[in-house]
């Protein structure tokens, strides 16, 4: 029932007008993005923002060294749910990755 009560919800989101601008649509090249929501953001937050101290944001370095640190991980170092996280991703993918978090608003302009 709940999930029915979702999916309505959804369905009129969608046929509402306008609806269609703020739609995350599933525009093609977005890969790092979607990557990022599917298997970051869980931890990192939405916009890496982070859930300190659990969780680092990945807004508060500059992107190389977030690179660095993915293939430390990859290499084996550092905290196991990293290490499996960087090891179950392609180079490609990190790159796509790291492309993403580049774009993250910066923590300093944070709200
Ligand atoms: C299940 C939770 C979880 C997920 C999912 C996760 N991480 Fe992490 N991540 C962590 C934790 C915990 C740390 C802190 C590790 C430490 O203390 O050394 C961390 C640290 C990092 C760091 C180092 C940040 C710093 O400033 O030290 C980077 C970079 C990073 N994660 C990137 C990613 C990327 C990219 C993804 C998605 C592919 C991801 N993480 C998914 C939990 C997660």
């Amino acid at each position: 029932m709940k999930r029915f009560i979702k999916v309505l919800g959804m369905v009129t989101v969608l046929m509402s007008p306008g609806a269609w601008a703020d739609a995350p649509v599933q525009t093609a090249p977005a890969t790092g993005k979607e990557l990022y929501k599917a298997h970051c953001a869980l931890c990192h937050g939405g916009k890496g923002q982070g859930v300190p101290p659990m969780f680092p944001g990945l807004n508060s370095k500059p992107v190389e060294a977030y690179a660095a640190m993915m293939q430390n991980f990859r290499a084996g170092n550092g905290h196991k749910v990293m290490v499996d996280m960087a090891k179950s991703l392609t180079e490609a993918q990190i790159s796509e990755l790291m492309a993403y978090i580049a774009t993250l608003p910066p923590a300093t302009s944070r709200k």
